[in-house]
């Protein structure tokens, strides 16, 4: 059983209101399945609050049928539908379904969209930060070491653990709902030293050394490691955020990697004996020439057609850096009247992107910059879309499952090439 503070106990007896005893209720019986002993506060929250298709609203209409409907019965699972107050932690929204201005181009109706606005409203009502994306870190949220977290969204939870050393699990839309309404969530896994040690060794005997690179380094120890914690060596080129941001990725959708040690690089790890913490070694695999070759054939083997409809970049959400450089490579040229280029960021990035000219540059070249989303979370590709081709590694191991596709995987400016030319010309070097 877990054991509660006064304070704890006085939001379960229900001091602080309704809605933050239900919450409390949810995290005492999360806390309990888990086995934890105690909470640990958090004051740094990413979820999805609230936020529904109107189907679910409809699912609820007997309660309602809104907001308060909604966030009661399923973020809180509560028996009874409640008023939802402000948040009381620091909060902020992942990403949603749609692009907030290109939403039709997207293929949703205006009454999908009106959907999304009333909720969007609600949620900034309710005091939670509008930031949309998967990728907080970059939009205004980054935690410090060894922050006690509740994130939702394997690539920002990798990223938060492994390249900043703060903590979260991986978690779930009811418990982060719960925990931005009781500042709480169970001391257990990556909250606690002994859940952060490493537990296997990946020997990398070839350069790792652009998002390409790091996202089939990604993919391979995903599949190795499957949801344990690697312990990377070798020939690790130098690190940046967008390279751990696509190795993350990868390595969180092959396997369920929620942290990473790259020795001598990410924090908690000065030495290969600090990233074990005394704990057995327990196997070694080796990212060699042969293991490379074969990552770049399981990342492209739905790949078939070399005639490319649809290119898509900004998985995870690209940083400004990522714009820029997308802007450098297609300045000049046009995407071909036979394909079509989306790029997928957040608003706040976007926002950048604009003042600097990079969004002028990418639509004038037919692309579209957009917000909020991802064609695997939207299920949104331009209309008869057969063939697509991205940079990231986490979004050929999902797009073309989900949308049924055809994929390609490349280097930036292999997809770029290919959204002009309308032809996957890629090939591993
Ligand atoms: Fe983000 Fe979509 Fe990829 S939400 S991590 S861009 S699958």
């Amino acid at each position: 059983m877990v054991a509660l503070t006064d304070q704890e106990r006085a939001m379960l007896d229900g001091s602080d209101g309704a809605a933050v005893q239900k919450a409390i209720e949810l995290l005492v019986r999360y806390a309990d399945a888990l086995g934890a002993d105690r909470f640990v506060e958090t004051d740094n929250v990413a979820g999805v609050p609230g936020s529904s298709t109107p189907w679910i609203k409809q699912y609820y209409a007997a309660d309602g049928g809104d907001y308060r409907a909604v966030f009661s019965r399923y973020d809180l699972d509560s028996d009874e539908v409640v008023d939802v107050p402000r948040v009381n932690a620091f909060s902020c929204h992942l990403q949603g379904g749609m692009d907030p201005e290109l939403w039709a181009e997207q293929g949703f109706s205006a009454e999908a969209h009106a959907n999304f606005a009333s909720d969007e409203a609600q949620v900034a009502g309710h005091g939670i930060q509008v930031l949309k994306t998967c990728t907080p870190y970059l939009a205004g949220n980054v935690p410090v070491m060894g922050e006690h977290c509740a994130w939702m969204e394997s690539s920002a939870v990798v990223y938060c653990n492994s390249v900043v050393g703060a903590r979260t699990n991986c978690e779930g839309r009811e418990s982060t709902s719960a925990a931005m309404l009781a500042k709480r969530i169970p001391d257990w896994g990556f909250h606690r030293d002994e859940f952060r040690r490493g537990q296997h060794r990946v020997q990398v005997d070839v350069p790792v050394d652009d998002i390409f690179e790091w996202g089939m380094l990604g993919y391979y120890v995903g599949i190795a490691v499957q949801d344990a914690i690697p312990v990377l060596d070798g020939h690790i080129g130098p690190p940046n955020l967008i390279r751990h941001k696509h190795f993350g990725a990868a390595a969180a959708s092959s396997g369920g990697v929620e942290m990473y040690h790259m020795v001598g690089i990410t924090p908690e790890a000065r030495s290969s004996e600090q990233a074990f913490g005394g704990r057995p070694r327990g196997e070694t695999f080796v990212y060699d020439s042969t293991a490379r070759a074969e990552t770049y054939a399981a990342l492209n083997a739905l790949g078939r057609s070399m005639v490319v409809d649809f290119v898509m970049l900004g998985c995870p959400h690209y940083s400004i850096e990522q714009i820029a450089q997308a802007a450098r490579l297609i300045e000049g040229r046009r995407v071909s009247a036979n394909s079509a280029l989306w790029i997928f960021t957040s608003r706040a990035v976007k926002a950048t992107a604009d003042a600097s000219g990079y969004t002028a540059i990418l639509s004038r070249a037919g692309a579209r910059l957009m917000t909020d989303t991802c064609s695997s979370i939207s299920q949104a590709v331009p209309a008869g879309t057969r063939v697509v081709a991205v940079d990231s590694a986490k979004q050929v191991h999902y797009l073309p499952a989900i949308m049924g596709l055809e994929g390609w995987y490349g280097t930036t400016a292999q997809c770029i090439d290919a959204a002009c030319t309308g032809q996957w010309r890629g090939a591993l070097v």
